[in-house]
């Protein structure tokens, strides 16, 4: 007793001395000047809140994009709205140009003019206008005995209200309320989306992806993990879809390439769109995630990447197709067991408990307390013991079954979207054509019958066999009745019969579109079935119970530490992260510095590996040193920095910035070390991966040679002799 006591003094009196390095912390931007603009400014930051996040001026919001509704981050780096981000983002749109006669995704692609940019289908990018907090109005309307159910719909019925009003203000924009905090805080969006984005360059595989899978998600990295796109805009600078008189959009605001590069200890700041963290995870959740989330999934992709590496082995044009499928399918992959692992070894479970017995007994302290908060962890115990026996099958339904092959997804969406051919509404029958038609043509385009039909086959047999009769979808029923049990007799029927396996079945189907044929198509059968069981996961009343003991959970504690500066959870909304440059000890005896250099890249070369290949251009030109002002002082050529931001999924491609709000790099990892960070921020151990900025304009300017590009990207360097917080960035070529 007494020694917990003291622990508890020693963390308080350690975390007082420490406040100076908010590394932790995804910061909402207008919250910027109350929060940490002083502690910013401290650290090294030259500009205000104001600067970067401002409702009267442009600001350095501006220039920082989200790719796709959320899957990424990009930032706008010339005044033609030249936008940065990484190479694994824009890897589908990559993949999507390349054949096996013209396949950029491994010979790399440079647009010389505005002519040569490929316009890329289903792409959109996102600005965000402004933020309100509306949690007051949302929440007028609530009691606290309210049930979790009558709390939800009130909730949902004011989001619709104002979500309305705000489109009647403006029709341009798109405005979305979020919850934060898990339910206690509810803040306004509004938004404005392109859609006409072409593709200006990309560097080989080999560079934008070098080291692979073996190098994902680790440290020290050689990866030149970055793409250029561009945003097109109608005559008027307005949105408007693909056209080929739409030009060059012209942003607000774009960022100004630093070429000073980066210092151990260097104050860093990053924007972007964190897509989700679970820091208020209890320790009973974080015990689900290890015993049976994270295997499950784990599990699975491990037969589905094994089912497709097969196929991709074997036909090149197999490979291409399914190149950006198992990139993603692997990145989870490994994600998952890196966090598992971290989790086990940085004791998560050990820290949440503690932090729960706190919790419990600050909740004992008074009548009032018990009332408000009593009920939160025992409400979270009860859903993760009452869910534990279906977490598994939850898994499979959407890992196996909905996006185990793809066939299954296209299924499940046809046949949602195939009601509307069946309208009175002309327009809205030939709207549902269009949408299905365009559909198909992205499925068809990268699906490959065998190897989908393997992954069928291997991934639902799987799931028959792991998971219990009671949680299987009604369709394996039909399996073992009339297949015997065996999904590869279903397979022999369902490909060549089924209208959604072929692209003349498909086309006869949507001119003449029968609820009949829809009916007895076995892969609507399949994915209609699959979508009921995954749907039923969730509506269990369970649900309710983990969002009323999470959001009373999270809401204690914050009041239990008034004083901790508090931030919520990921959720896909622009957010800011601030800290250093730094190295760290990632095992006893060992250390890693802050940056890599261009000698790994020939240390790591190992042409007989795909992961590892040099391209030749690339190795000449390394050994040749000709790093001109792209340089750091030793004559280096300078690869990646690692900070301690706090970024994760959904991050990347975020803009890394200098204190004067100068672009120094490209945030695309995390380091393996600390894989539980999701759920744990470890200030010792956490680091962002970056790739610096003078690597990507050396590759743009001395491998491409794209002069033009070059041209287009305004460089700033501080002079040598003054300390950087004291000089103004000077525009290069005018002192
Ligand atoms: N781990 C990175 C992220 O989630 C993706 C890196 C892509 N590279 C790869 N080898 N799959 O942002």
């Amino acid at each position: 007793m007494k020694q917990r006591i003291f622990l508890l003094l020693l963390a308080a009196i350690q975390l007082a001395s420490t406040t100076a390095r908010a590394d932790e912390g995804m910061w909402l931007l207008h919250m910027l000047k109350r929060i940490n603009e002083a502690e910013m400014q401290q650290m090294g930051l030259n500009l205000s809140a104001e600067d970067i996040y401002s409702l009267n001026q442009a600001c350095l919001k501006d220039a920082i994009i989200t790719l796709n509704g959320g899957s990424c981050t990009a930032e706008i780096i010339s005044d033609q709205g030249l936008v940065l981000t990484n190479h694994h983002c824009a890897y589908g749109a990559i993949q999507g140009f390349s054949t096996v006669e013209d396949d950029i995704l491994t010979n790399g692609f440079w647009a010389m003019a505005l002519e040569e940019e490929k316009p890329i289908p289903d792409f959109s990018v996102t600005f965000l206008q402004r933020i309100e907090d509306v949690t007051e109005r949302v929440l007028a309307d609530v009691t606290s005995d309210m049930d979790q159910a009558t709390r939800e719909q009130t909730i949902q019925g004011v989001i619709s209200q104002i979500e309305e009003e705000e489109k009647g203000i403006n029709p341009d924009f798109r405005p979305q309320i979020k919850s934060f905090y898990h339910g206690n805080e509810f803040y306004l969006f509004v938004y404005r989306d392109y859609t006409d984005i072409r593709l200006v360059g990309n560097p080989p595989e080999s560079i934008g992806k070098f080291g692979g899978d073996t190098d994902n998600w680790m440290w020290p990295r050689h990866t030149g993990d970055f793409s250029l796109l561009r945003i097109y805009a109608d005559g008027d600078n307005n949105p408007a879809d693909y056209s080929e008189d739409n030009v060059p959009y012209q942003p607000k605001r774009h960022l100004k390439v630093s070429l000073d590069g980066v210092q151990n200890g260097d104050f860093t700041m990053i924007m972007g769109y964190p897509g989700s963290t679970d820091r208020f995870l209890s320790s009973r959740g974080i015990q689900q995630a290890l015993d049976l989330y994270n295997p499950s999934v784990v599990n699975v992709r491990d037969l589905k990447l094994k089912t497709m590496k097969k196929h991709m082995d074997a036909d090149p044009a197999v490979r291409i197709q399914y190149a950006a499928k198992y990139a993603q399918t692997a990145n989870y992959w490994k994600y998952y067991i890196g966090q598992s692992k971290g989790l086990r070894a940085l004791d998560v479970y050990g820290k949440k408990k503690a932090l729960e017995d706190d919790f419990t007994a600050w909740v004992n302290e008074s009548p009032e307390r018990r009332t408000e908060y009593g009920a939160a962890l025992e409400l979270l115990s009860t859903y993760y013991e009452n869910t534990d026996a279906t977490v598994q099958g939850q898994v499979y339904s959407l890992e196996a079954g909905l996006i185990g092959c793809d066939l299954m997804l296209f299924a499940f969406r046809v046949g949602m979207g195939a009601q509307g051919l069946f309208s009175e509404d002309a327009d809205r029958a030939g709207g549902a054509a269009a949408s299905l038609r365009a559909r198909a043509e992205g499925f068809f385009k990268d699906y490959d019958m065998e190897t989908d039909r393997d992954l069928f086959i291997n991934l639902m047999g799987k799931y028959m066999n792991d998971i219990p009769a009671d949680q299987q979808p009604t369709f394996f029923a039909n399996v073992n009745d009339k297949y015997k049990g065996d999904f590869k007799r279903y397979a022999d029927k369902m490909y060549p019969k089924s209208f959604l396996t072929d692209p003349v079945r498909f086309e006869e189907f949507i001119a003449n579109p029968s609820e009949k044929a829809l009916e007895k198509d076995l892969a609507i059968a399949a994915a209609m079935s699959l979508i009921e069981t995954y749907r039923g996961y969730f509506a269990s009343p369970e649900q309710g119970k983990f969002d009323e003991g999470y959001r009373l959970l999270t809401a204690g504690l914050r009041e239990m530490s008034p004083d901790k500066m508090w931030y919520p959870d990921a959720n896909s909304t622009m957010r800011l992260s601030y800290g250093t440059v730094g190295d760290y000890d990632p095992a006893d005896a060992v250390h890693y510095d802050f940056v890599t250099t261009s000698d790994g890249i020939l240390q790591k070369k190992d042409n007989s590996n795909p992961e590892f290949v040099v391209d030749g251009t690339l190795e000449s030109l390394l050994r040749q040193r000709d790093f001109g002002r792209y340089a750091d002082d030793d004559g280096n050529l300078v690869l990646c920095f690692i900070s301690n931001n706090d970024i994760t999924g959904g991050n990347s491609g975020s803009p890394v910035m200098n204190g004067n709000g100068d672009l120094i790099g490209l945030a695309f990892d995390g380091n393996w070390e600390a894989m539980s960070g999701d759920i744990a921020f470890e200030p010792e151990l956490q680091r962002t991966i970056s790739v610096d900025i003078r690597y990507v304009m050396w590759v743009i300017d001395k491998m491409a040679g794209a002069q033009n590009l070059i041209d287009e990207i305004d460089f700033v360097t501080t002079p040598k002799s003054m300390p950087q917080d004291m000089a103004r960035p000077l525009e290069e070529g005018r002192p």
